[in-house]
């Protein structure tokens, strides 16, 4: 396997929340990362069927417009009682009409759905991080993790993003988005394939 050594690494995501984690998970490793936005590279449509195939190709298309080794993440919540949805389509089901995207209406969009089938449901939850890093030649390395957790409502803190307020880790007492990033950053989906990420390729 190829390692990854100091220099430009493209974040290929337009997604500030995710683009400021990664930076702060790549922080003590030397490398220089410049996001696609940065860069004005468009965002591909996400036509994968899997995190994988979807992390895969916004890296291909970054490192082929940038000649730089790119990184992306695909990710998303997978609440087991309605069959692993919204998964891929996390950040579709907040998006509103005129393509603004506001994370309450899919929180309630989940909690609508989970009390449509009944106050015993399970409110079982994970969080996957999908990581894809592909250089310009076209060789590529993937790294997958993953958070078991449950479900709060009414959703709790402001720190995070996405469906954080609504996600309490497993054995916790604070959702993701109340908890100190720096913990959140220990446990995560996201820290969990970085581990596997940082391990192979550092
Ligand atoms: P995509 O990977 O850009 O398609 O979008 C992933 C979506 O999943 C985000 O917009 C969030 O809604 C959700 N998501 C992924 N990771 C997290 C997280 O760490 N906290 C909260 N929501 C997340």
């Amino acid at each position: 396997m190829r390692t990854l050594g100091p220099g430009k690494l493209v974040i290929a995501s337009h997604n500030e929340g995710k683009v400021r984690e990664i930076r702060d998970l790549l922080g003590p490793y030397g490398v220089e990362p410049v996001s696609a936005a940065e860069l004005d590279l468009p965002e591909p449509d996400e036509i994968g069927v899997n995190f994988i195939e979807n992390a895969d190709l916004k890296a291909r298309q970054a490192a082929d417009l940038s000649g730089l080794p790119a990184l992306s993440d695909d990710s998303g919540l997978c609440v087991e009682a309605l069959g692993d949805r919204p998964g891929i389509f996390s950040a579709r089901w907040a998006e509103a009409e005129d393509g603004s995207r506001d994370f309450f209406r899919a929180m309630q969009r989940v909690e609508d759905e989970l009390a449509a089938l009944g106050p015993d449901v399970s409110r079982d939850a994970h969080f996957v991080c999908a990581l894809a890093l592909v250089w310009p030649d076209g060789e590529s390395e993937w790294f997958e993790g993953r958070v078991e957790g449950t479900l709060v409502w009414p959703p709790r803190g402001s720190r995070g993003f996405g469906y954080d307020p609504m996600f309490l880790p497993l054995g916790g007492e604070q959702t993701f988005g109340e908890m100190d990033p720096a913990d959140k950053h220990r446990i995560s989906h996201r820290a969990n394939a970085f581990r596997k990420l940082v391990a192979a390729l550092f």
